[in-house]
C-alpha cells in the first residue's frame, strides 16, 4: 500500500482498521479473520489462502472453516496453499516441535470442513530447492494445494 494512494477508515461494524485503496479494487481488513462477517463485503466467488490456514492454531480450524464458508457464494472456489513436510523436518529446520507453519494433510483439512464443504487435493508441489525455512530437508517438502467447494 506504501505507493498506492489509500484512505484509512475505522470499520463500524466490528471495530478494525480498514484500507480502502483508492483507483485499485482493493480493501484490507487489519482484524482477526474470526471476527469477519459477510455484514462486511457480502460473499465471494473465490478465496485464495496462501499459508493463513497453514499458520492459525489447529484449534481454532473449525471457527475459522466455519467463517470462511459462511463467507462463500454457492458456487465459490477456495483454494488453500499448505505446506507439506515429513517427520523429521521441523528438527532439520531447527523449529520448534510444534506450531505454525503446520503440515497439513488432506484428512485435516477436511475435518474442520466437515458437513460445511468438500475438500480434494488438487496438486503438491515440491518445493525447488527442497528447504524448508532456509535448510535443506531429507525428505520431500511442498505445498499442498486444496481445492474447497460448498457442499
Ligand atoms: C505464513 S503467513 C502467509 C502470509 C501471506 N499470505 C503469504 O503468502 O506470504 C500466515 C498469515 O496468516 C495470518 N493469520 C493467521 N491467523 C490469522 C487470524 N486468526 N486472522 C487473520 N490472519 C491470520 C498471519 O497474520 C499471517 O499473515
Amino acid at each position: 500500500m506504501h505507493a498506492c494512494t489509500h484512505a484509512r477508515t475505522c470499520c463500524s461494524v466490528i471495530s478494525v482498521l480498514s484500507v480502502q485503496a483508492e483507483g485499485v479494487d482493493l480493501k484490507i481488513y487489519c482484524c482477526d479473520i474470526i471476527d469477519f462477517t459477510k455484514d462486511l463485503e457480502g460473499e465471494f466467488d473465490a478465496v485464495w489462502d496462501r499459508g493463513a490456514f497453514g499458520a492459525i492454531n489447529p484449534d481454532d480450524r473449525r471457527g475459522y472453516a466455519t467463517v470462511v464458508s459462511s463467507l462463500m457464494t454457492r458456487d465459490c472456489r477456495y483454494i488453500a496453499c499448505v505446506l507439506y513436510y515429513g517427520d523429521k523436518a521441523r528438527e532439520e529446520a531447527g523449529l520448534p516441535p510444534d506450531g505454525a507453519p503446520h503440515s497439513i494433510p488432506l484428512e485435516q483439512v477436511q475435518e474442520p470442513f466437515a458437513s460445511l464443504c468438500q475438500v480434494e487435493l488438487l496438486m503438491k508441489r515440491p518445493k525447488d530447492k527442497n528447504q524448508l525455512a532456509g535448510k535443506p530437508m531429507s525428505q520431500e517438502c511442498g505445498e499442498s494445494i486444496y481445492v474447497i467447494k460448498k457442499c
